[in-house]
């Protein structure tokens, strides 16, 4: 689907499709006030019937509308006027995507863009409708025999604005939507393949491919040269699999020389699929452990939208990847292994392998002198029971760090929430064998894994999501959602200068 910005006016526009608001008093919106003049009150004569309320989540298409040059109309209801938020501003872009691709129009101008949201910008309302709209018409049906029925016809939205001294800040704002949609189409992809497909290897082909694509420097390394550097804890999860694991190193280089040099890294959880290991899930929904990679999916996808602005940072990604898998070599409950920071490890659970891969990842970004790490990882089953799938948990060992993201996730609606790491915590990792356990039971087990990784990021500034509850959908919705690409492109965007 294309997109583009234009400065025209609604009862002007020549198109297949003009969408425009109606607020639930039965008020229209400028744009929508413009038709209606220009009709002679063919849109206030349809709402006087009560063929539309202005009920968010509803919309009415219009054909032939007296004196207008687009085939349709459509309005798009946009609930009450004095709480028009960003929910109803979002919920109006899915509504419009959703009616549109009912209907057989190839293109629609959009004029929802002068809208006043609270406190949000152009820029704001701009990217959010493009990476919303893209979201909405995703789909993942490469493992159908038979495509969609009715493949939509809507090609391409025009986002107007109200005037042409906009015209410069949307573009801009326009190509850093489609920029985040796109990483998040790259996360959704990769989570919703399955574990046959997507396995260690093939995380590795597409961060080579990816890094090719926008010349960025990318090595992987093998399991021998992580026997080398002694991440003897990440390769204790692989023991149990036939897929070899692998550690995707990516350098993305965007800042000028000297300035800010000191890389941000990213580092994503790719377990490819989680079976639990000896320590055996139940098989119900363990399907979904193929979900168990969104981490690093979503520091993939984040990568690309990064490169594909070009944005003046530099940017470090690490993914340590692996299945874990039951098998005669598997690791058992009580193992001891030493990690590459040369701590040592009693597993007491197989199934805590996120953090045994995550902190030798975390060891290994030392040697890139980081600014910052930021860790994202479907972590715990304990974080979905605390935050459910609506806020991404955030745990960080710096303040500002934590704000920062925690504004990221409100102003982009990709949200986190922060959960405490204080060391009273600590004791929970006891072991009586080993440095640490690498379970800490089942009161706060989402903390207790937070606990663990922060034992390895003594060293830099460092935050840590686990997006257990927000990486995917379970049920008749069943899929990856992307997240959270969103919050940490904008995240970057703001460090990059480009959005205040
Ligand atoms: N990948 C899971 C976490 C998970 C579970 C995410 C369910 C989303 C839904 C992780 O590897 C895991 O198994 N964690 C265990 C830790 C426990 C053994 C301490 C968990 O949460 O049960
Ligand atoms: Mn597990
Ligand atoms: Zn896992």
């Amino acid at each position: 689907m294309k997109f583009s910005i234009k400065s025209v006016s609604p009862d002007k526009q020549r198109c297949a499709c003009a969408v425009v608001g109606v607020f639930e008093s039965r008020k229209l919106t400028p744009a929508a006030e413009l038709i209606d003049q220009a009709s002679g009150g063919y849109l206030s004569a349809i709402i006087r019937r009560g063929d539309m309320h202005g009920k968010s989540g509803t919309s009415l298409l219009l054909h032939n509308v007296p004196a207008i040059q687009c085939e349709r109309v459509l309005l798009v209801g946009l609930g009450k006027q004095k709480d028009f938020s960003e929910k109803e501003f979002t919920a109006s872009i899915r509504t419009m995507v959703k009616a549109l691709k009912q209907s057989g129009a190839a293109d629609a101008t959009l004029f929802l863009a002068g809208l006043p949201v609270s406190e949000r910008s152009l820029s704001w309302k701009i990217r959010q409708a493009a990476a919303i709209a893209l979201e909405s018409v995703y789909c993942f049906d490469q493992f159908k025999s038979k495509k969609q029925d009715t493949p939509a016809a809507l090609r391409k939205i025009v986002l107007a604005v109200d005037c042409s001294g906009d015209l410069p800040l949307a573009e801009e704002a326009l190509a850093q939507g489609l920029a985040i949609a796109e990483g998040v189409t790259l996360a959704r992809n990769l989570g919703n393949l399955p574990g046959n497909v997507c396995t260690p290897t093939y995380l590795a082909d597409t961060a080579l491919k990816l890094a090719k694509a926008h010349t960025i420097d990318c090595k992987v390394l093998e399991r021998a040269e992580m026997e080398k550097l002694g991440m003897h804890s990440l390769l204790s999860v692989a023991k149990g699999s036939h897929q070899p694991p692998k550690l995707i190193v990516l350098n993305y280089r965007g800042a000028k020389a000297g300035k800010n040099s000191k890389p941000l890294v990213l580092v994503g959880k790719g377990i490819t699929f989680d079976s639990g290991g000896i320590s055996l899930k139940p098989g119900e929904g363990m399907d979904e452990m193929k979900f168990d990679m969104c981490g690093a999916a979503s520091v993939l996808g984040t990568l690309k939208a990064v490169a594909q602005m070009k944005l003046p940072i530099n940017l470090t990604v690490i993914v340590p990847t692996t299945e874990n898998m039951p098998g005669g070599s598997a690791s058992k409950p009580g193992d001891i292994v030493s990690s590459m920071s040369g701590q040592t490890i009693e597993i007491l659970n197989t199934d805590a392998e996120g953090r045994l891969i995550l902190c030798d990842a975390l060891t290994y970004a030392e040697r890139f002198e980081p600014e910052t790490v930021i860790d994202v990882a479907t972590l715990t089953g304990a974080c979905v029971i605390a935050l459910g799938h609506v806020a991404t948990g955030l745990f960080a060992n710096d303040d500002d760090l934590a704000n920062e993201l925690l504004s990221a996730g409100d102003e982009s609606l990709d949200r986190a929430w922060r959960m405490p790491l204080w060391d009273d915590y600590q004791d929970l990792l006891k072991s009586n064998f080993a440095d640490m356990a690498n379970i800490g039971g089942r009161a706060a087990g989402s903390v207790s894994a937070a606990c663990f990784l922060s034992r390895f990021t003594k060293r830099f500034k460092w935050a840590h999501l686990d997006i257990a509850g927000t990486a995917w959908k379970s049920g008749a919705d069943k899929g990856a959602t992307g997240r959270p690409v969103t919050l940490l492109t904008h995240f970057l965007l703001k460090r990059a200068g480009k959005i205040n």
